[in-house]
């Protein structure tokens, strides 16, 4: 059975390879390597000794896509990473944002249809909420308008895959909304690796740690929130890795309530950046010099997950602890650093 994974050398694509590998999934990788390398391909077969397949191409363009699907002819289901992500960025680069994520999903749903590949897993994110008004957010929380072109191309993918679902009922497709993806594998082999400055928070921590950054800014701490930093629902990337693989199997063994369906998927608690900061430095016993600056434009003020249906219909649980999570981020670019 084979499982086509695009985006598969990024951040939480190589993790859920890994996760299908070891479910026994075999996997064939689609990325343009924009924002990864290709040397995730190596650490991929040291983890589960299985080298993925993999074609380097970009999605956005639509021949080479359809020449894919012909020469892949045994694929059952596709779990769709492959986008641009970077909040700020999206709003330099709007029209690139919208190809590129918009024009990549319309290319894979053409080729499902075509080459009667039925299933799909989409990587959609919980910033289609915006600040909701009541927390936590459930499945049912209505979706606000995106605060960033980013955050719309993750509300008009679902909605691209919403009205073509209706129309197609041979084509199926779960959204999953991730919270803050952090941590990295247990083996330190795979992980986040941004390019350049991180814009996330997790990143800019550990690089402050190794001594890449000078000191972390702490955005903002006149939140309405217990200590007045923003809060989060920070999720283990391999907790996620593994929603993905469930996801796959409830729509292979057809348990599926309608052929366009949508999940939570986050631990269920919100953390401060403060409190967040403060675990990271005792967890890893480390210094980490911070500072307190203004406000982050666009960021909202709160936000976790509430996870019972997504739990209850999925049949899986977060369930690395925060700790854990950190000391495997830290490991990570430990061993990314050579310290
Ligand atoms: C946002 C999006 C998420 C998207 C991600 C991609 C929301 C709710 N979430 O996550 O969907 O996938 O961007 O980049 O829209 N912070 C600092 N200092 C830093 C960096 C961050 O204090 O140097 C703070 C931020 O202000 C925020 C928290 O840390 O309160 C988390 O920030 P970040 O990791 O960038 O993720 P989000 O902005 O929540």
């Amino acid at each position: 059975m084979q499982i086509l994974v695009t985006g598969g050398t990024g951040y939480i694509g190589s993790h859920t390879v890994v996760e299908l590998q070891n479910q026994g999934y075999d996997v064939v990788i689609v990325d343009n390597l924009s924002n990864s390398q290709i040397e995730v391909l190596d650490n991929i077969e040291k983890i589960t000794g299985i080298r993925p397949a993999f074609e380097q191409f970009d999605l956005s363009e639509r021949d080479k896509t359809d020449a894919f699907f012909k020469k892949y002819n045994n694929i059952s289901a596709i779990i769709h990473f492959a986008a641009f992500k970077a909040v700020g960025e999206s709003v330099q680069k709007s029209l690139e944002y919208y190809r590129n994520n918009l024009v990549s999903l319309m290319n894979l749903l053409e080729g499902m249809k075509k080459y009667s590949v039925p299933h799909m897993v989409f990587s959609s994110s919980c910033t289609v909420y915006g600040q909701p008004d009541v927390l936590p957010v459930t499945e049912e929380t209505p979706r606000k308008e995106a605060e960033s072109p980013y955050g719309n191309t993750k509300a008009i993918c679902e909605d691209i895959m919403r009205d073509y679902c209706k129309s197609n009922e041979d084509i199926n497709c779960i959204a999953l909304r991730y919270f803050n993806p952090i941590g990295a594998h247990e083996t330190a082999l795979i992980g986040e690796l941004p390019v350049g400055v991180p814009n996330n928070l997790v990143p800019f921590i550990t690089q402050t740690a190794a001594g890449l950054r000078e000191e972390l800014s702490i955005f903002g701490d006149n939140y309405n929130t217990e200590d007045g930093t923003a809060v989060r629902d920070y999720i283990n990337v391999v907790d996620l890795a593994k929603a993905h693989v469930v996801a796959i199997d409830r729509m292979l063994k057809e348990k599926q309530k309608a052929n366009y369906e949508y999940f939570n998927v986050g631990t269920g608690e919100g953390y401060s950046v403060m409190q967040l900061v403060k675990a990271f430095i005792e967890v890893n016993k480390v210094d980490l010099k911070y500072k307190v600056v203004g406000r982050r434009s666009g960021d909202i003020e709160k936000i976790w997950a509430d996870t019972t249906y997504g739990n209850k219909e999925l049949g899986w649980k977060a369930e690395k602890t925060i700790e854990e999570t950190l000391s495997s981020a830290w490991k990570w670019e430990k061993k990314v650093r050579g310290l």
